[in-house]
Protein backbone atom coordinates (compact mmCIF):
# COMPACT_ATOMS: atom_id res chain seq x y z
CA UNK A 1 0.00 0.00 0.00
CA UNK A 2 3.39 1.99 0.85
CA UNK A 3 4.41 1.90 -2.77
CA UNK A 4 0.84 2.65 -4.09
CA UNK A 5 0.54 5.68 -2.41
CA UNK A 6 3.92 6.95 -3.12
CA UNK A 7 3.54 6.54 -7.17
CA UNK A 8 -0.27 7.52 -6.63
CA UNK A 9 0.30 10.51 -5.10
CA UNK A 10 3.33 11.09 -7.48
CA UNK A 11 1.76 10.52 -10.26
CA UNK A 12 -1.21 12.91 -9.32
CA UNK A 13 1.03 15.88 -8.72
CA UNK A 14 3.70 15.80 -11.68
CA UNK A 15 4.45 18.73 -13.01
CA UNK A 16 3.19 21.27 -10.38
CA UNK A 17 6.62 22.70 -9.84
CA UNK A 18 7.95 19.87 -7.20
CA UNK A 19 11.57 19.26 -6.86
CA UNK A 20 12.69 15.96 -8.91
CA UNK A 21 14.82 14.27 -6.30
CA UNK A 22 14.57 10.48 -7.92
CA UNK A 23 13.52 9.32 -10.76
CA UNK A 24 10.38 9.06 -8.73
CA UNK A 25 9.19 12.92 -8.57
CA UNK A 26 8.18 14.59 -4.29
CA UNK A 27 5.10 15.90 -4.70
CA UNK A 28 4.98 19.27 -4.09
CA UNK A 29 2.57 20.47 0.05
CA UNK A 30 -0.62 21.33 -0.07
CA UNK A 31 -0.73 25.08 -1.34
CA UNK A 32 -1.87 26.40 1.43
CA UNK A 33 -0.80 29.23 4.36
CA UNK A 34 -0.45 27.25 6.90
CA UNK A 35 1.98 29.46 9.53
CA UNK A 36 -0.25 29.55 12.61
CA UNK A 37 -3.31 27.15 14.07
CA UNK A 38 -4.84 28.39 16.56
CA UNK A 39 -6.69 26.06 19.02
CA UNK A 40 -9.74 26.63 21.05
CA UNK A 41 -11.42 24.36 23.51
CA UNK A 42 -15.16 23.89 21.64
CA UNK A 43 -16.95 24.25 25.09
CA UNK A 44 -15.93 27.83 25.11
CA UNK A 45 -17.91 29.54 22.31
CA UNK A 46 -17.07 32.71 24.00
CA UNK A 47 -13.83 32.52 21.99
CA UNK A 48 -14.85 31.24 18.37
CA UNK A 49 -15.60 35.29 17.21
CA UNK A 50 -12.10 35.89 18.40
CA UNK A 51 -10.72 32.80 17.03
CA UNK A 52 -12.36 33.53 13.81
CA UNK A 53 -10.61 37.36 13.88
CA UNK A 54 -7.19 36.32 14.65
CA UNK A 55 -4.58 36.56 12.01
CA UNK A 56 -3.97 32.71 12.36
CA UNK A 57 -4.24 30.58 8.72
CA UNK A 58 -5.66 27.67 10.60
CA UNK A 59 -8.59 27.42 13.34
CA UNK A 60 -9.24 24.37 15.10
CA UNK A 61 -11.58 23.67 16.92
CA UNK A 62 -10.78 21.18 19.37
CA UNK A 63 -13.27 18.03 21.07
CA UNK A 64 -10.30 16.08 22.15
CA UNK A 65 -8.28 17.28 25.73
CA UNK A 66 -9.58 20.47 26.22
CA UNK A 67 -13.09 19.77 26.57
CA UNK A 68 -14.17 17.36 29.97
CA UNK A 69 -15.52 13.95 29.21
CA UNK A 70 -19.01 15.20 30.32
CA UNK A 71 -18.92 18.51 27.95
CA UNK A 72 -18.20 16.88 25.27
CA UNK A 73 -21.55 16.34 23.42
CA UNK A 74 -22.09 20.16 24.53
CA UNK A 75 -19.09 21.00 22.71
CA UNK A 76 -20.15 18.86 19.49
CA UNK A 77 -23.25 21.35 19.63
CA UNK A 78 -21.16 24.42 19.96
CA UNK A 79 -18.72 23.90 17.00
CA UNK A 80 -21.51 22.22 14.87
CA UNK A 81 -23.40 25.63 14.99
CA UNK A 82 -20.49 27.64 15.05
CA UNK A 83 -19.10 25.93 11.69
CA UNK A 84 -22.52 27.60 9.92
CA UNK A 85 -23.00 30.92 11.95
CA UNK A 86 -19.63 32.52 12.41
CA UNK A 87 -17.44 34.04 9.10
CA UNK A 88 -14.32 32.12 9.27
CA UNK A 89 -12.92 34.19 6.13
CA UNK A 90 -10.43 32.55 3.97
CA UNK A 91 -8.97 30.50 7.31
CA UNK A 92 -8.32 26.56 6.90
CA UNK A 93 -11.12 25.88 9.71
CA UNK A 94 -10.49 21.82 11.29
CA UNK A 95 -12.12 20.32 13.97
CA UNK A 96 -9.91 17.88 16.23
CA UNK A 97 -11.82 15.03 17.04
CA UNK A 98 -10.94 12.26 19.88
CA UNK A 99 -8.33 9.93 19.62
CA UNK A 100 -9.30 6.41 18.32
CA UNK A 101 -9.01 4.65 22.26
CA UNK A 102 -11.86 6.76 23.13
CA UNK A 103 -15.58 5.77 22.22
CA UNK A 104 -16.57 9.37 21.65
CA UNK A 105 -14.67 9.51 18.50
CA UNK A 106 -17.12 7.84 15.91
CA UNK A 107 -20.02 10.16 17.27
CA UNK A 108 -17.69 12.97 16.67
CA UNK A 109 -17.40 12.07 13.02
CA UNK A 110 -21.02 11.44 12.28
CA UNK A 111 -22.35 14.09 14.56
CA UNK A 112 -20.41 16.67 12.86
CA UNK A 113 -20.65 15.52 9.24
CA UNK A 114 -24.06 14.73 9.28
CA UNK A 115 -24.74 18.25 10.98
CA UNK A 116 -22.47 20.96 9.95
CA UNK A 117 -22.13 23.46 6.96
CA UNK A 118 -20.19 22.48 4.28
CA UNK A 119 -17.60 25.16 6.00
CA UNK A 120 -15.14 22.39 7.20
CA UNK A 121 -12.64 22.13 5.75
CA UNK A 122 -10.69 19.35 7.44
CA UNK A 123 -11.13 16.71 10.85
CA UNK A 124 -7.74 16.67 12.62
CA UNK A 125 -7.19 13.06 14.25
CA UNK A 126 -5.20 12.90 17.44
CA UNK A 127 -2.58 9.73 18.59
CA UNK A 128 -2.28 8.61 15.34
CA UNK A 129 -0.27 5.33 15.95
CA UNK A 130 -0.43 3.61 12.46
CA UNK A 131 -1.63 3.63 8.89
CA UNK A 132 -4.63 1.76 9.78
CA UNK A 133 -6.13 4.66 12.29
CA UNK A 134 -6.32 7.40 9.31
CA UNK A 135 -7.66 4.48 6.94
CA UNK A 136 -10.63 3.71 9.61
CA UNK A 137 -11.49 7.91 10.01
CA UNK A 138 -11.27 7.99 5.97
CA UNK A 139 -13.92 5.26 5.75
CA UNK A 140 -16.10 6.47 8.17
CA UNK A 141 -15.52 10.41 6.61
CA UNK A 142 -16.22 8.43 3.24
CA UNK A 143 -19.46 6.69 4.59
CA UNK A 144 -21.05 9.78 5.43
CA UNK A 145 -20.13 12.06 2.68
CA UNK A 146 -21.79 9.68 0.34
CA UNK A 147 -24.58 9.20 2.45
CA UNK A 148 -25.45 12.70 3.13
CA UNK A 149 -24.28 13.98 -0.37
CA UNK A 150 -21.53 16.90 0.79
CA UNK A 151 -19.82 17.92 -1.73
CA UNK A 152 -16.90 19.59 0.12
CA UNK A 153 -14.44 16.76 0.73
CA UNK A 154 -13.17 16.79 4.52
CA UNK A 155 -9.24 16.73 4.45
CA UNK A 156 -7.32 14.81 7.15
CA UNK A 157 -4.89 15.90 9.76
CA UNK A 158 -3.19 13.91 12.08
CA UNK A 159 -0.96 14.20 14.64
CA UNK A 160 1.98 12.39 15.80
CA UNK A 161 2.14 12.06 19.90
CA UNK A 162 3.15 8.62 20.48
CA UNK A 163 5.88 6.31 20.22
CA UNK A 164 3.91 4.25 17.90
CA UNK A 165 2.83 7.49 15.76
CA UNK A 166 6.57 7.93 15.33
CA UNK A 167 7.96 4.58 14.80
CA UNK A 168 4.91 4.42 12.14
CA UNK A 169 5.57 8.13 10.71
CA UNK A 170 6.43 7.02 6.68
CA UNK A 171 3.61 4.48 6.74
CA UNK A 172 0.85 7.52 8.36
CA UNK A 173 2.22 10.01 6.02
CA UNK A 174 1.46 7.92 2.92
CA UNK A 175 -1.81 6.74 4.53
CA UNK A 176 -4.83 8.81 2.38
CA UNK A 177 -4.74 11.30 -0.14
CA UNK A 178 -6.78 13.02 1.78
CA UNK A 179 -4.28 13.60 4.23
CA UNK A 180 -3.06 17.50 4.33
CA UNK A 181 -0.83 18.35 7.64
CA UNK A 182 0.97 16.44 10.07
CA UNK A 183 1.63 17.90 13.75
CA UNK A 184 4.13 17.04 16.22
CA UNK A 185 2.10 16.69 20.05
CA UNK A 186 4.98 17.62 22.43
CA UNK A 187 3.08 16.28 25.59
CA UNK A 188 1.57 13.61 24.76
CA UNK A 189 4.76 12.56 23.16
CA UNK A 190 6.39 12.99 25.80
CA UNK A 191 4.75 10.59 27.98
CA UNK A 192 4.21 7.62 25.48
CA UNK A 193 8.43 7.77 25.76
CA UNK A 194 8.87 8.07 28.50
CA UNK A 195 10.63 11.04 28.73
CA UNK A 196 11.24 12.23 32.35
CA UNK A 197 9.43 16.02 31.92
CA UNK A 198 6.08 18.06 31.77
CA UNK A 199 7.32 20.63 29.76
CA UNK A 200 4.98 21.14 26.14
CA UNK A 201 7.76 21.94 23.61
CA UNK A 202 10.77 23.51 23.64
CA UNK A 203 14.09 23.96 26.06
CA UNK A 204 14.49 20.83 28.90
CA UNK A 205 16.37 21.64 32.01
CA UNK A 206 18.14 18.45 32.00
CA UNK A 207 18.98 17.71 28.15
CA UNK A 208 22.21 19.39 28.05
CA UNK A 209 25.80 18.38 27.28
CA UNK A 210 28.87 20.19 29.19
CA UNK A 211 32.37 21.27 28.22
CA UNK A 212 34.39 23.07 30.30
CA UNK A 213 32.28 22.83 33.24
CA UNK A 214 29.52 25.60 30.72
CA UNK A 215 26.13 23.42 29.95
CA UNK A 216 25.43 23.90 26.80
CA UNK A 217 21.21 22.76 26.10
CA UNK A 218 20.44 20.88 23.56
CA UNK A 219 16.95 20.29 21.65
CA UNK A 220 15.14 16.77 22.54
CA UNK A 221 12.44 17.25 20.36
CA UNK A 222 14.48 17.72 16.67
CA UNK A 223 15.23 14.29 16.01
CA UNK A 224 11.18 13.36 16.30
CA UNK A 225 10.73 16.45 13.94
CA UNK A 226 13.06 15.95 11.29
CA UNK A 227 11.37 12.31 11.45
CA UNK A 228 8.11 14.06 10.56
CA UNK A 229 9.63 16.36 8.00
CA UNK A 230 11.30 13.70 6.06
CA UNK A 231 8.22 11.94 5.73
CA UNK A 232 6.04 14.39 4.65
CA UNK A 233 7.98 15.89 2.45
CA UNK A 234 8.39 12.03 0.77
CA UNK A 235 4.73 12.13 0.35
CA UNK A 236 3.30 15.49 -0.42
CA UNK A 237 2.08 16.20 3.70
CA UNK A 238 2.33 19.72 5.62
CA UNK A 239 4.72 19.10 8.32
CA UNK A 240 3.77 21.31 11.74
CA UNK A 241 5.13 22.29 14.80
CA UNK A 242 2.55 21.59 17.88
CA UNK A 243 2.08 23.44 20.95
CA UNK A 244 4.46 25.32 23.11
CA UNK A 245 2.91 25.17 26.66
CA UNK A 246 4.40 28.25 28.63
CA UNK A 247 1.93 31.23 26.53
CA UNK A 248 4.04 33.66 29.07
CA UNK A 249 7.47 33.26 27.33
CA UNK A 250 7.48 34.43 23.98
CA UNK A 251 11.33 34.07 23.44
CA UNK A 252 11.17 30.39 24.27
CA UNK A 253 8.22 29.98 21.62
CA UNK A 254 10.09 32.42 19.05
CA UNK A 255 13.60 30.08 19.32
CA UNK A 256 11.81 27.00 19.12
CA UNK A 257 9.75 28.03 16.17
CA UNK A 258 12.69 29.18 14.36
CA UNK A 259 14.39 26.12 15.10
CA UNK A 260 11.12 23.83 13.73
CA UNK A 261 10.97 26.61 10.48
CA UNK A 262 14.92 25.82 9.98
CA UNK A 263 14.48 21.81 10.25
CA UNK A 264 11.37 22.25 7.35
CA UNK A 265 7.93 22.43 8.95
CA UNK A 266 6.06 25.15 7.67
CA UNK A 267 3.95 26.38 10.95
CA UNK A 268 2.96 26.15 14.73
CA UNK A 269 0.53 25.62 17.17
CA UNK A 270 -0.87 28.97 18.80
CA UNK A 271 -2.65 27.68 22.23
CA UNK A 272 -3.07 31.40 23.17
CA UNK A 273 -3.98 34.50 21.22
CA UNK A 274 -0.62 35.67 21.73
CA UNK A 275 1.22 33.01 20.03
CA UNK A 276 -0.10 33.93 17.03
CA UNK A 277 1.78 36.95 15.88
CA UNK A 278 5.13 34.97 17.08
CA UNK A 279 4.74 32.28 14.75
CA UNK A 280 3.38 34.35 12.01
CA UNK A 281 6.70 36.66 12.57
CA UNK A 282 8.88 33.14 12.23
CA UNK A 283 7.07 31.14 9.33
CA UNK A 284 6.22 34.51 7.48
CA UNK A 285 9.72 34.34 4.99
CA UNK A 286 11.14 38.56 5.65
CA UNK A 287 11.64 40.73 3.24
CA UNK A 288 15.42 39.90 3.03
CA UNK A 289 15.02 36.27 2.42
CA UNK A 290 12.57 37.07 -0.38
CA UNK A 291 14.68 39.63 -1.96
CA UNK A 292 18.17 37.57 -1.70
CA UNK A 293 16.01 34.40 -2.82
CA UNK A 294 15.22 36.08 -5.75
CA UNK A 295 18.47 37.54 -6.55
CA UNK A 296 19.77 34.14 -6.37
CA UNK A 297 17.65 32.88 -9.07
CA UNK A 298 18.24 36.08 -11.27
CA UNK A 299 21.87 34.71 -10.54
CA UNK A 300 21.57 31.21 -11.63
CA UNK A 301 19.49 32.32 -14.84
CA UNK A 302 22.00 34.64 -15.88
CA UNK A 303 25.24 32.14 -15.17
CA UNK A 304 23.02 29.62 -17.39
CA UNK A 305 22.87 32.06 -20.21
CA UNK A 306 26.34 32.33 -20.24
CA UNK A 307 26.44 28.50 -20.18
CA UNK A 308 27.82 27.92 -16.47
CA UNK A 309 26.13 25.68 -14.39
CA UNK A 310 27.42 27.72 -11.28
CA UNK A 311 27.49 31.47 -9.97
CA UNK A 312 29.19 33.36 -7.43
CA UNK A 313 26.10 35.51 -5.08
CA UNK A 314 27.94 37.79 -2.17
CA UNK A 315 31.15 35.93 -2.37
CA UNK A 316 28.81 32.25 -1.82
CA UNK A 317 28.54 29.38 -4.30
CA UNK A 318 25.22 28.51 -5.76
CA UNK A 319 23.92 26.14 -7.74
CA UNK A 320 21.00 24.54 -9.12
CA UNK A 321 20.26 23.26 -5.41
CA UNK A 322 20.76 26.95 -4.66
CA UNK A 323 18.11 27.16 -6.90
CA UNK A 324 14.93 24.60 -5.42
CA UNK A 325 16.25 26.30 -1.64
CA UNK A 326 15.62 29.38 -3.26
CA UNK A 327 12.51 28.41 -4.87
CA UNK A 328 10.84 27.09 -1.36
CA UNK A 329 11.00 30.02 -0.13
CA UNK A 330 9.51 32.16 -3.28
CA UNK A 331 7.08 29.59 -3.13
CA UNK A 332 6.22 29.78 0.61
CA UNK A 333 6.04 33.74 -0.08
CA UNK A 334 3.87 33.74 -2.44
CA UNK A 335 1.28 31.42 -0.93
CA UNK A 336 1.32 33.84 1.95
CA UNK A 337 0.77 37.22 -0.43
CA UNK A 338 -0.02 36.28 -3.88
N1 LIG B 1 -8.53 31.89 20.95
C1 LIG B 1 -9.00 33.16 20.84
N2 LIG B 1 -9.12 33.99 21.90
C2 LIG B 1 -8.76 33.51 23.09
C3 LIG B 1 -8.28 32.19 23.27
C4 LIG B 1 -8.15 31.37 22.13
N3 LIG B 1 -7.69 30.12 22.22
N4 LIG B 1 -7.98 32.01 24.58
C5 LIG B 1 -8.28 33.14 25.20
N5 LIG B 1 -8.77 34.06 24.32
C6 LIG B 1 -9.16 35.46 24.58
C7 LIG B 1 -9.87 35.62 25.90
O1 LIG B 1 -11.27 35.42 25.74
C8 LIG B 1 -9.50 37.03 26.25
O2 LIG B 1 -10.29 37.90 25.48
P1 LIG B 1 -10.76 39.35 26.01
O3 LIG B 1 -9.52 40.17 26.04
O4 LIG B 1 -11.75 39.80 24.98
O5 LIG B 1 -11.37 39.12 27.37
C9 LIG B 1 -8.07 37.18 25.73
O6 LIG B 1 -7.96 36.20 24.69
C10 LIG B 1 -7.01 36.94 26.78
O7 LIG B 1 -7.21 35.68 27.37
P2 LIG B 1 -6.51 35.24 28.75
O8 LIG B 1 -7.29 35.78 29.91
O9 LIG B 1 -5.07 35.57 28.70
O10 LIG B 1 -6.65 33.67 28.68
P3 LIG B 1 -7.78 32.74 29.27
O11 LIG B 1 -7.51 32.51 30.72
O12 LIG B 1 -9.13 33.26 28.89
O13 LIG B 1 -7.53 31.38 28.45
C11 LIG B 1 -6.38 29.36 27.95
C12 LIG B 1 -6.25 30.76 28.51
C13 LIG B 1 -5.00 28.73 27.83
C14 LIG B 1 -7.28 28.50 28.86
C15 LIG B 1 -7.04 29.46 26.53
O14 LIG B 1 -6.24 30.31 25.75
C16 LIG B 1 -7.27 28.17 25.83
O15 LIG B 1 -8.22 27.47 26.10
N6 LIG B 1 -6.38 27.82 24.86
C17 LIG B 1 -6.58 26.70 24.00
C18 LIG B 1 -6.39 25.37 24.72
C19 LIG B 1 -6.57 24.24 23.76
O16 LIG B 1 -7.37 24.28 22.86
N7 LIG B 1 -5.79 23.17 23.97
C20 LIG B 1 -5.81 22.06 23.11
C21 LIG B 1 -4.65 22.04 22.19
S1 LIG B 1 -3.13 21.77 23.02
MG1 LIG C 1 -2.36 15.44 22.70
Amino acid sequence: MLQRNILFRSQQNQGKGAPSMSFRPQPPAPGRPNRCQLFGPGSRPSIFEKMAASEADVINLDLEDSVAPDDKSEARKCVIEAIGDVDWGQKTLSVRINALDTHFWYRDVIDLLENCSERLDQIMIPKVGCAADVYAIDALVSAVESATGRTRRIDLEAIIESAAGIAHVEEIAASSLRLKAMSLGAADFAASMGMQTTGIGGTQENYFMTREGEKYWSDPWHWAQAAIVAACRTHGVLPVDGPFGDFSDDDGFRAQALRSATLGMVGKWAIHPRQVALANEVFTPSGTAITEAREILAAMEEAQRSGSGVATYKGRLVDIASVRQAEVIVRQAELIRP
